[in-house]
């Protein structure tokens, strides 16, 4: 066999017309229990970032934007109840890094909601950007695993919502709206990246 037709025929073997990675079940067991450990992470964040929002809404008694970022928070609890159940049925290891998730999430919430109700808005525009890239990439991960996927492409089309919620009250106006999302941006891609594997 010549060395051309060897080098495809190990090519076929790994990727598939569709472009997914072929994975022996290990590896695809590996995967799935990392992208159910991120992502229970992840909507543990969201929730505890909108809590702290809340906590500090209710503080300056600005119950129209309460009302909104209730809304919010109430999607992110079925998004977490969802990967909380997998992670139990599953017996997936949460990751170790969740009690400093929720110190460092609620602060986040409340402080910048403290600040100005536009930082608090830029805050939820910055997490919900790099989740629905975090998402789009999961999608593209992984073989099979239709419910999980399906779940994952309904939250990832709620984070939009979130998103464009976050833009409508005016995040962009905010004056340090540019340093402010670039790094809660990079902060929330760190997170990500540590909790797939610890
Ligand atoms: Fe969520
Ligand atoms: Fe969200």
């Amino acid at each position: 066999m010549e060395f051309d037709s060897i080098f495809s025929c190990a090519f076929e073997a790994r990727f598939k017309p569709n472009g997914l990675i072929h994975m022996n079940k290990q590896d695809h067991q590996k995967k799935l229990h990392e992208i159910i450990r991120v992502d229970h992470a992840g909507e543990f964040g969201a929730k505890v970032i909108y809590a702290g929002q809340i906590a500090a809404l209710k503080l300056k008694k600005d119950h129209e934007t309460l009302k909104v970022v209730e809304e919010m928070k109430r999607q992110e609890d079925v998004h977490f109840d969802y990967f909380d159940a997998e992670i139990r049925k599953k017996k997936i290891r949460p990751t170790v890094m969740q009690p400093i998730w929720k110190v460092g999430g609620f602060a986040l919430g409340f402080f910048t909601a403290l600040a100005d109700k536009k930082a608090a808005m830029a805050c939820t525009t910055a997490v919900e950007e790099v989740i629905d890239e975090h998402y789009k990439s999961q999608l593209n991960a992984i073989e099979g695993e239709e419910e999980l996927k399906n779940k994952i492409e309904k939250f990832r089309q709620e984070e939009l919502e979130h998103r464009d919620i976050g833009y409508e009250n005016r995040a962009a106006d905010l004056k340090y709206f540019k340093p402010l999302t670039h790094f809660i941006k990079a902060t929330t891609k760190f997170a990500i990246a540590i909790s797939k594997k610890i």
